[in-house]
C-alpha cells in the first residue's frame, strides 16, 4: 500500500496507481497527528508533505513493511531521517526542482521589501485619500547595493544571479567556499564571515537548510548586526530566525523591513503580531510551487516510489 497524505495531481495519482494500491487523504487539509498516524499503518511506502511530521513514532506505527518515505519538498527538516535509516527505511525528497520558483520568489520578495510593494498596494486597495509627492511610499533602489546570500547552495546561487541582473553585488556566508568559477559568475561574490555580511550587506536573504546549527542563526544579536535599513528575507524556514527577536526588531524599525515567505507556525496564526507590521511582507509558503511545476514534483516522488515497488534503485537525496 502507498499512502498519500494529501492531494496530488492527477498524472502523479495514475503513475502511482499503476505501481501499486494507493490510500490517498480525501481532506483538503494536514492530516492531524492521530489520522496521520492511523493512514500510514501497514504502508509500504508514504507520499509525505513539509507539514508531516515524521518521527519513530509514525515510522513504529507503520510497522516494519515501511520501506519509503518519498518527502515531497527539497526540505526534510519535518522528517527524523536518522530514526528512518536505524529502521531500514529509505527517505527521499525532491532538490532541482523547486530551485528557480524559490529564487523567483526570493528576488520577487527583495522587490516587495524594498519597494514596499504590500504597503502601497494595501493604501492604495483602503481608498485612503492619497496624492503623488516625492515621499509617497518611498523605497530604496538595488542597483549597487550588496546582497548578503546566507547559504549558496542551488537556490542562494540562483537567487544571487538574479541580484546580479538587477545591478547588486553579492557578498555569501556558506560553511565551504564556491568556486572560482561560481564567485566570478556572481560578479566576483565574496565569502565573508555572517557577522560582517550581517553588518554590511544591504539585503540578506536565507537559503540554508533547518538544522540544529541553523535554528536561530538569526537570533537577537544577529539582528543587531543588521544595519538600521537593511532588510532580511527569509524563504527557507521560519525557525532559521529567533521570530520573537524579529518581531521586535521590527517594532522598534532596528531594520528596514522583512519580507517572509515562512514562519515558526504555518500557517501563520490569525492574530500573530506579524501581520500588524508595515515593515513586514508576508507571503504563504508559496516559494517552491508553481503551476508549471506541480506534477514534475509530484513525478519525481512518485518515480521513486514506482522505482522502489520494482525493485529498482532510487535516487539519493540531496
Ligand atoms: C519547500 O519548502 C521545500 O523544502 O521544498
Amino acid at each position: 500500500m502507498i499512502v498519500v497524505t494529501r492531494r496530488i495531481p492527477e498524472p502523479a495519482l495514475e503513475l502511482l496507481q499503476a505501481a501499486g494500491d494507493v490510500w490517498i487523504s480525501p481532506h483538503d487539509r494536514p492530516l492531524t497527528a492521530e489520522e496521520l498516524r492511523a493512514a500510514v499503518k501497514g504502508a509500504e511506502a508514504v507520499i509525505t508533505l513539509l507539514h508531516d511530521p515524521v518521527d519513530a513514532a509514525l515510522i513504529d506505527a507503520a510497522g516494519p513493511q515501511l520501506k519509503c518515505i518519498a518527502n515531497v519538498a527539497v526540505g526534510y527538516d519535518n522528517i527524523d531521517v536518522a530514526a528512518a535509516t536505524e529502521r531500514g527505511v529509505v527517505v527521499t525528497n525532491t532538490p532541482g526542482v523547486l530551485t528557480d520558483s524559490t529564487a523567483d520568489l526570493a528576488m520577487a520578495l527583495i522587490l516587495m521589501v524594498t519597494r514596499r510593494l504590500g504597503e502601497g498596494e494595501r493604501r492604495i486597495r483602503s481608498g485612503e485619500p492619497w496624492s503623488w509627492d516625492m515621499f509617497f511610499m518611498l523605497g530604496s533602489s538595488l542597483a549597487g547595493k550588496t546582497l548578503g546570500v546566507i547559504g549558496l547552495g542551488a537556490i542562494g546561487r540562483a537567487t544571487a544571479q538574479r541580484a546580479r541582473a538587477f545591478g547588486m553585488e553579492i557578498v555569501y556566508a556558506a560553511p565551504r567556499r564556491a568556486s572560482e568559477q561560481a564567485e566570478a559568475e556572481l560578479g566576483g561574490a565574496r565569502r565573508v564571515p555572517l557577522m560582517q555580511l550581517l553588518a554590511t550587506a544591504d539585503v540578506v536573504t536565507l537559503h540554508t537548510p533547518l538544522t540544529p546549527e541553523t535554528r536561530h542563526l538569526i537570533d537577537a544579536p544577529a539582528l543587531r548586526q543588521m544595519r538600521s535599513d537593511a532588510y532580511l528575507v527569509n524563504t527557507s524556514r521560519g525557525p532559521i530566525v529567533d521570530e520573537a527577536a524579529l518581531i521586535e526588531a521590527l517594532r522598534a524599525e532596528r531594520i528596514g523591513g522583512a519580507a517572509l515567505d515562512v514562519f515558526d507556525t504555518e500557517p501563520l496564526p490569525a492574530d500573530h503580531p506579524l501581520r500588524k507590521l508595515p515593515n513586514a511582507t508576508l507571503t504563504g509558503h508559496i516559494g517552491y510551487v508553481t503551476r508549471d511545476l506541480y506534477e514534475l514534483f509530484y513525478g519525481g516522488a512518485v518515480e521513486d516510489i514506482a522505482a522502489f515497488q520494482a525493485g529498482n534503485p532510487i535516487r539519493v537525496m540531496g
